[in-house]
């Protein structure tokens, strides 16, 4: 079974359900939630446009679903990126700047839908003026770098009221009823972040995922702690923080990035990969507010059926409770 919505007849997969593109999470996981018929988005930042468009050539095997190309408008060095990730993959989507409308015409040029996660309502609206065909809204609860300036729920009440696209709900969202409620409310579709590093898929170390685990809703807060690197407000265990700042020296770790070990200097941006070495309690350990209701680290594919046939079944249930409710 499955939900239709305007997002999935819109990008042609099956199921309203995208995982976030991460920093540098495998692509494996966006090829394992496409392959189970959501929109499986991997990041399309700091990969230089070749070896880029080789990965998204690579990753269009045998999927149900649909492949889209994240970028953070920071990080955004070279737009041939932008035209290889447009003519590769359904969806291309940004984050962390001012809706662009010319980025968004290289998108549509390419051949591919274009989306802006937003954290405002204002800033939706600019997402729709420079021509976007959907909009991410990012409520304060989501997991990783923080644009939301509001909750999730009264945010996204506005922006339906404001924006006449279909809206992608994102923050906080690690279960079926989360996807439920999200859906029910009036989003066309959800972004996963959090619950998809809990996966081994993902390329996060196990450690993280672990913290994760062991973490209640209440232990992911909002903070400017990991601002080396990239200084924006974000959302991360709070014990990450505490063993940042029990640490005397500055380097704590080195990371494989782009095939190179480089250093982690503390209270940086960088959150640890599976190849981290190093003092993995203290680095950025990016969580929502989801959290307390992740217990398990599964594989992808059993994640997508479990959220989707979840909500398809709650929503069921409140279709039932909504005809006696009317009447
Ligand atoms: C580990 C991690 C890395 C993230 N990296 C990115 C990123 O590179 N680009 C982006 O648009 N959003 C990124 N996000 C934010 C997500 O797009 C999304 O807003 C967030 O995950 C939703 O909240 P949740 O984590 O509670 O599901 C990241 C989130 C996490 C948890």
């Amino acid at each position: 079974m499955a939900l239709t919505t305007s997002f999935t007849e819109l990008v042609g997969c099956l199921h309203p359900v995208s995982c976030a593109g991460m920093g540098m999470a495998s692509p494996e996981l966006a090829i394992e939630v496409a392959r189970a018929g959501g929109l499986g988005m991997t990041s399309g930042v700091m990969i230089p446009p070749p070896d880029l468009e080789t990965l998204l050539v690579d990753m269009q095997t045998d999927i149900n679903g649909q492949i889209g190309v994240n970028f953070i408008i920071p990080f955004l060095e070279d737009e041939a990126s932008v035209e290889i990730a447009a003519s590769n993959a359904r969806v291309v989507d940004f984050f962390f700047g001012e809706p662009d409308s010319k980025l968004i015409a290289t998108v549509h040029k390419g051949g591919a839908l274009a989306g802006w996660q937003v954290g405002s309502v204002k800033e939706a609206c600019a997402a729709a003026d420079a021509g976007c065909d959907f909009v991410i809204l990012q409520g304060t609860e989501a997991g990783g770098h923080v644009r939301g300036t509001r909750g999730l729920l009264t945010m996204m009440a506005d922006v339906l009221d404001s924006v006449d696209l279909p809206v992608v709900a994102a923050g906080g969202i690690a279960t079926a009823r989360a996807v439920a409620m999200a859906l029910a409310a009036g989003a066309s579709a959800v972004r996963i972040g959090t619950r998809f590093v809990a996966t081994p898929e993902s390329g996060y170390h196990p450690d993280y995922i672990n913290a994760i685990i062991a973490s209640e809703g209440e232990d992911a807060v909002y903070t400017e702690h990991f601002s080396i690197g990239w200084e924006a407000p974000h959302r991360v265990l709070s014990n990450c923080i505490d063993a940042a700042d029990s640490l005397q020296h500055e380097v704590i770790g080195k990371i494989n990035f782009g095939g190179q070990e480089i250093d982690v200097p503390r209270n940086s941006v960088f959150g640890p990969m599976v190849q981290t070495t190093g003092e993995i309690d203290a680095m950025a350990q990016y969580a929502g507010q989801g959290v307390s209701a992740i217990n398990s680290c599964e594989p992808a594919a059993e994640i997508m059926q479990q959220l989707t046939d979840g909500a398809e079944a709650i929503l069921r249930a409140d279709r039932d409770r909504l005809t006696t409710m009317l009447g």
